[in-house]
C-alpha cells in the first residue's frame, strides 16, 4: 500500500515525470483495479445513492482511494439528522446537510438545519400565518433555491410569473402561469444576468452598457451577433447552441431570418431590422448609441453636453419599456411591441400621483392574460388596484398583484381598504 502511494505523489507532483516513467509501474492502468479490489476490497457505500428517496439521499462521488476504484456515496442529511462539524474529536465526516441545510451546533450533537435567509424566514412566516389560519386562498408559499436564496421566479396563482433576484426583488421578465410548464420554461437567466450586470458594473461606467438581448419571459434572445457576426445562442443559458454549434452568419450578406434558430413570434423589431439589415440592434439601443456619440463629441469639443434623465434605459429586450408617452402628452401602457394596452392612461396635471407612481404592471398581467376569465382590476393608470374581488371575496393584494391577507366579503375589513377614496376606481 505505502509503494502505491509513493507512485501516485510522484505522479502527482511530477506529472512529466510521470508521463516518462512509462513501464509497467504506471498505477492505475486497465485492470488494476481488479487486482487491488482483489487484494483490499472496498467498504460497502451507503445506501444512500442507491435509493435517493424521501429519507435517504446521497450523490456518487470518486472514491478517495487508490485510483478510485471503489464505489463512493456521500449521504446527504436531511432536516433534524446529526452531522458532524468537522475538528478534532468530531469523528470523520461522512456525509453532509441536503441542499438548503446547515450544520448547527445544538446541545448535544450537531444537527442539520435549514440556512437561515431571507427567503426561509419568508416561508417561515407563512408557514406560521398558515397555522394560524390566516392565509388567503390565493397565496403561495415563497419559494427558495437550494441556497436558501429567492427562486428564480415566483408565481400568482391564476395570473402571471415573473422573474425575481435571488434576494426576492422583482426583475424583468414575465408570462402567463401555466404551472408545470412555466417551471420547465421561465428561466430567467437573461434577467437575472441584466441584474448582475448592473448592479457590478451599471453605475461605475458613463455610459450604458448593453446586455444581452432578452425576451419578455427574462430568457436569452436565441441570436447573439458580435458586430455583423450572428450564432444561434441557448435561450436557457446564453451561450453557443449545442443545436447549432458552427452555425453563424454575416449580416452584411444575409438576414438575421435565415438563422436556423431565427423565430419570428419573438422578434420585436421586423421593422427596424428591415431597415438597418446590418446591425443586430433596436431602436431604443440606437438611440441611446446616438445620445452616446453625442456626448463623447461634446467632450472632444470641449463643452459637456447633459441630458437631463440621462441616457434612455432599454428594458433587457431592449425596448423603450412598457411605458410610453402619447402625442397629447399623456403616458400609457404599451405591450412589447410599443402597441398600447386597453385604455390605461395618466396625466400629469389632472392627477400627477397616478402620473408618477405609474408602473402597468397590472396593465400587462391583464394583456398575458388575453382571454382568460378573472383578469385582476386596475387603476385608470394600470397599476394593480389595491383590493381585487372575486367569486364574492375581496382581498388585498400588493403592487405585483399578490394577494397579502386573507380575503372577506366585507371590503372595510381589509387593511387595505380606505374610506377617504372609492376602491372601486382606486
Ligand atoms: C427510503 O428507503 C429506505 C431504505 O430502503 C427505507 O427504509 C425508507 O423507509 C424509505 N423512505 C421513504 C420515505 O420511502
Ligand atoms: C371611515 O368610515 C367609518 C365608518 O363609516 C367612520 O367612523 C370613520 O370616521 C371613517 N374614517 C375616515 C378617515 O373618514
Amino acid at each position: 500500500m505505502a509503494t502505491f502511494n509513493f507512485k501516485l505523489c510522484i505522479c502527482f507532483l511530477f506529472p512529466l515525470f510521470c508521463l516518462v516513467y512509462n513501464d509497467s509501474s504506471i498505477l492505475c492502468e486497465v485492470g488494476f483495479c481488479r487486482t487491488h479490489l482483489h487484494d483490499t476490497g472496498c467498504t460497502t457505500p451507503p445506501i444512500h445513492c442507491s435509493v435517493n428517496n424521501e429519507t435517504h439521499r446521497g450523490i456518487n462521488l470518486l472514491s478517495p482511494t487508490v485510483c478510485n476504484c471503489c464505489e463512493y456515496c456521500m449521504p446527504l442529511y436531511g432536516e433534524g439528522e446529526h452531522c458532524s462539524r468537522g475538528g478534532p474529536g468530531t469523528g470523520s465526516t461522512v456525509g453532509r446537510c441536503g441542499d438548503g441545510l446547515y450544520c448547527w451546533p445544538g446541545e448535544e450533537d450537531n444537527y442539520c438545519g435549514r440556512m437561515k435567509s431571507d427567503c426561509h424566514s419568508a416561508q417561515d412566516r407563512y408557514d406560521e400565518r398558515e397555522r394560524n389560519g390566516e392565509l388567503g386562498a390565493l397565496e403561495e408559499r415563497p419559494r427558495c433555491d437550494g441556497k436558501g436564496k429567492y427562486y428564480k421566479f415566483e408565481c400568482v396563482p391564476a395570473q402571471t410569473c415573473f422573474c425575481q433576484a435571488d434576494d426576492g426583488r422583482r426583475l424583468f421578465g414575465e408570462v402567463l402561469n401555466l404551472g408545470v410548464v412555466t417551471e420547465n420554461t421561465m428561466h430567467c437567466g437573461c434577467s437575472r444576468f441584466h441584474d448582475l450586470m448592473n448592479s457590478v458594473i451599471g453605475s461605475g461606467v458613463p455610459a450604458p452598457v448593453v446586455g444581452p438581448r432578452c425576451t419578455a419571459d427574462g430568457n436569452y434572445f436565441p441570436i447573439r451577433c458580435i458586430n455583423n457576426i450572428c450564432y444561434c445562442v441557448d435561450k436557457i443559458t446564453g451561450i453557443i447552441s449545442k443545436d447549432y454549434p458552427t452555425v453563424h452568419i454575416d449580416l452584411e450578406r444575409q438576414s438575421i431570418a435565415q438563422l436556423p434558430c431565427y423565430e419570428k413570434d419573438l422578434d420585436l423589431f421586423e421593422e427596424f431590422d428591415k431597415e438597418h439589415p446590418a446591425t443586430f440592434s433596436s431602436p431604443c439601443l440606437m438611440k441611446q448609441a446616438e445620445m452616446v456619440a453625442e456626448v463623447l463629441d461634446s467632450e472632444e469639443d470641449e463643452f459637456n453636453l447633459d441630458f437631463f434623465g440621462g441616457f434612455p434605459e432599454c428594458l433587457p429586450d431592449w425596448t423603450f419599456g412598457r411605458i410610453a408617452v402619447n402625442s397629447a402628452g399623456h403616458k400609457v401602457c404599451v405591450d412589447e411591441r410599443g402597441r398600447q394596452i386597453e385604455n390605461y392612461h395618466a396625466d400629469r396635471k389632472t392627477d400627477p400621483a397616478a402620473y408618477n407612481n405609474m408602473d402597468c404592471k397590472c396593465a400587462l398581467t391583464r394583456k398575458l392574460m388575453g382571454d382568460l376569465p378573472e383578469k385582476p382590476v386596475c387603476c385608470r393608470n394600470g397599476n394593480f388596484r389595491r383590493i381585487q374581488c372575486r367569486r364574492g371575496m375581496c382581498r388585498c393584494v400588493d403592487s405585483d398583484g399578490r394577494q397579502t391577507e386573507k380575503e372577506t366579503s366585507d371590503v372595510t375589513e381589509l387593511s387595505c381598504y380606505d374610506n377617504d377614496t372609492d376602491w372601486r376606481t382606486c
